[in-house]
């Protein structure tokens, strides 16, 4: 950047309706702050030391006026509650059909892989124009994903997924920042953001190094970790049948019903014994710290590609 700017570009659909409330914000704290300077300097002059003012104490109220600014000031900070409650809500919920990327922070990169395989360390490609969701893990400690130019930034915490979406509404390279300390390399763990037009993008994305889908990696990994052995047709362990799960509720053997989600399914990877499904004994074991993130997210994926119809994020 060669000029100094009052805040990064903004290169995000939610980036402009960030700076406005914080842009209103300074308007009202400075309104306001005038407004008591010049409260406190009128006072002082006029009750200055040998001035003629009234200093009787004499009691007098309006209640009209009390009223007035109490319900004044209160609708006002509901208002501005409201106002970041909602930006809030559509930074948390990422629209229906939003191009799916993983992305894992660990000490001390962040690395990206994309649906058709194709990875990329400290870099993201994305295209302008379209939602798009990074479903965040970390492979060690917490990491905070953070895209300044998109107002954009969210946890990546050990043993769960985030979410973090953004729309791009300008082409260019954004900084990519890790905002949680971390270890001694904090500093280092940073990237780029990479916003292209949609038709390079594309091109950018099928120029993989035959790399396989996560789809195809989950399904081998699948086989290769022995789950299809219990979860296969052929099995002969009374397991749960995978086929349509993803996205559907679960009967549990507690009575509860849960929605098979991203988050229930790496659960039932990794802690087997929280959510043991109605009418199964609880004898899968825990796959905890035999697998990577990075695995447990293609399992994830293939799991979720046997249930088509409820796979929408
Ligand atoms: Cu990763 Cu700080």
């Amino acid at each position: 950047m060669d000029t100094i700017a009052l805040h990064p570009i903004e290169a995000s659909t939610l980036a402009p309706q960030v700076d406005l409330l914080f842009y209103a914000l300074l308007a009202f704290s400075f309104g306001l702050g005038i407004f008591l300077t010049v409260l406190v300097v009128g006072y002082a002059v006029k009750y200055r030391r040998g001035s003629g003012a009234d200093r009787s104490g004499e009691q007098s109220r309006n209640t009209l006026v009390e009223i007035g600014w109490t319900s004044a000031t209160g609708l006002m900070a509901l208002g501005i509650f409201f106002w970041g409650a909602s930006l809030f809500l559509e930074r948390d919920h990422p629209p229906a059909g939003s191009l799916e990327i993983q992305g894992i922070g660990k000490q001390w990169m962040w690395t990206f892989e994309h649906a058709n395989g194709r990875r990329e360390i400290n870099e993201l490609h994305v295209p302008l124009e379209t939602p798009v969701v990074v479903s965040l893990s970390s492979e060690d400690v917490i990491h905070s994903m953070f895209v300044p130019a998109f107002r954009m930034k969210m946890d990546a915490v050990p043993g769960r997924v985030t979410k973090l979406w953004f729309q791009p509404t300008r082409a260019g390279t954004y900084d990519l920042f890790c905002a949680e300390y971390c270890g001694t390399q904090h500093s280092e763990m940073r990237g780029h953001v990479v916003v292209m037009p949609q038709q390079d993008f594309a091109a950018w994305l099928a120029a993989a190094p035959s790399e396989q889908s996560l789809v195809t990696q989950g399904q081998s990994l699948f086989r290769a970790l022995g789950c299809s052995g219990c979860h296969g047709p052929s099995a002969t362990v009374h397991a749960p049948n995978l086929e349509g799960l993803f996205g559907h509720p679960v009967g549990l053997a507690n009575r509860e019903t849960k929605i098979a989600d991203e988050a229930y399914i790496r659960d039932s990877i990794l802690q087997p014994q929280k959510d043991v499904v109605a009418g199964f004994d609880p004898i899968m074991p825990s796959y905890q710290g035999l697998m990577t993130e990075d695995d447990l997210g293609k399992l994830v994926a293939y799991i979720k590609s046997l249930s088509p119809t409820g796979g929408a994020p």
